[in-house]
């Protein structure tokens, strides 16, 4: 199955060839060094992604070996695992002093060297995974916030709708994927503002038709951007959707009703909430009891009734108010 590159250092010839052995039995890649400063050489050639390596050694020792490592910004991520002849509590302490990730004592067994090496391996793999997840999601937003501030102003918008939805949506018992959808379709519902000219995107006047038609084409804009990215996919019918009204008088497509992806229903309501108690040129903020009046008013109207009443249990809970406060 795997074939993640080992990297064993251990002067013991005979030692070397055996760990090298149980390790290439079990699937694994394995290059092998003698000390510390073969192994850095080794590493200029190809990087390894877990190192098994001795302490004692000529040359250069594993502890010398473990700080050149880590002195490297590329290799600082490197699962390390020291090996010693000798269960040694100085071994022990500077190891653990170090940090060094694991700490065999020879003579190892086959079943322990192999389930540490694994174990390593699966923990560094899933804290890369979420550290690119991690990436993916804040240059999202990054871009969104980018999209958002064109004029210059400072905008929580982004950060609102995506707090506001995902509380509704906990509340209503969403979780897992369904939920990290709803949150990557919050982040990038208005992307498609981007192609509005600022000149109306920010008018403080009502709009000509022309420029009513314009505005009314960004959810459609923004579906179109993220269609052909296979991770955002399942966003877009949320984000497409997310200015349609329960009772059909929406945009783009005029669905009324449970017709409405269950997402983009949310999203109208975190958005609308956003947008009623932050200033803009065209009117000043309500205060959150005033737009959640309005909000309930609108209920059935505007909004789905089911997703009213979870705002407004989350707000008698005073989750909402404790959040809102703490916002501006
Ligand atoms: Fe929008
Ligand atoms: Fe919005």
């Amino acid at each position: 199955m795997a074939n993640e590159l080992i990297l064993i250092v251990e002067d013991m010839d005979l030692l070397r060839e055996g760990l090298r052995e149980i390790l290439v039995n079990e699937g694994f890649s394995v290059i092998t060094a003698r000390n510390g400063r073969e192994a850095l050489d080794q590493m200029h050639n190809k990087v390894p992604e877990l190192i098994v390596s001795d302490i004692t050694m000529p040359v250069m020792d594993g502890i010398d070996f473990y700080s050149a490592v880590r002195a490297r910004k590329e290799w600082i991520g490197i699962p390390f695992i020291i090996l010693s002849a000798r269960s040694e509590p100085a071994d022990f302490t500077v190891s653990r002093h170090l940090g060094v990730d694991d700490y065999l004592v020879k003579p190892v067994s086959r079943d322990e060297l192999v389930n540490t090496v694994r174990s390593r391996l699966g923990r560094f793999q899933q804290a890369q995974m979420a550290r690119v997840q991690q990436a993916y999601l804040d240059s999202l937003i990054a871009m969104a916030n980018a999209i958002e501030t064109r004029t210059h102003q400072i905008s929580h918008h982004i950060e609102n709708i995506t707090i506001f939805s995902m509380l509704i949506a906990e509340h209503m018992g969403w979780a897992g994927r369904r939920l990290s959808t709803l949150r990557f379709a919050a982040i990038l519902h208005d992307i498609g503002k981007i192609h509005i000219p600022g000149n109306i995107l920010f008018k403080t006047g009502p709009f000509s038709p022309e420029e009513w038609e314009l505005v009314r084409k960004h959810p459609i804009t923004s579906a179109e951007m993220i269609k052909d990215v296979p991770f955002l996919l399942d966003c877009v019918p949320f984000v497409r959707h997310h200015h349609e009204r329960w009772d059909g008088q929406g945009y783009p497509d005029g669905l009324s009703g449970e017709e409405i992806p269950d997402g983009a229903r949310i999203l109208c309501v975190a958005d609308c909430l956003d947008a009623m108690t932050t200033d803009h040129s065209f009117a000043s903020a309500r205060s959150l009891d005033d737009a959640l009046e309005n909000i309930i008013s609108l209920a059935g109207i505007q909004f789905d009734p089911s997703i009213v009443l979870a705002l407004q249990t989350i707000w008698r809970d005073g989750r909402l108010g404790l959040f809102h406060s703490g916002q501006r």
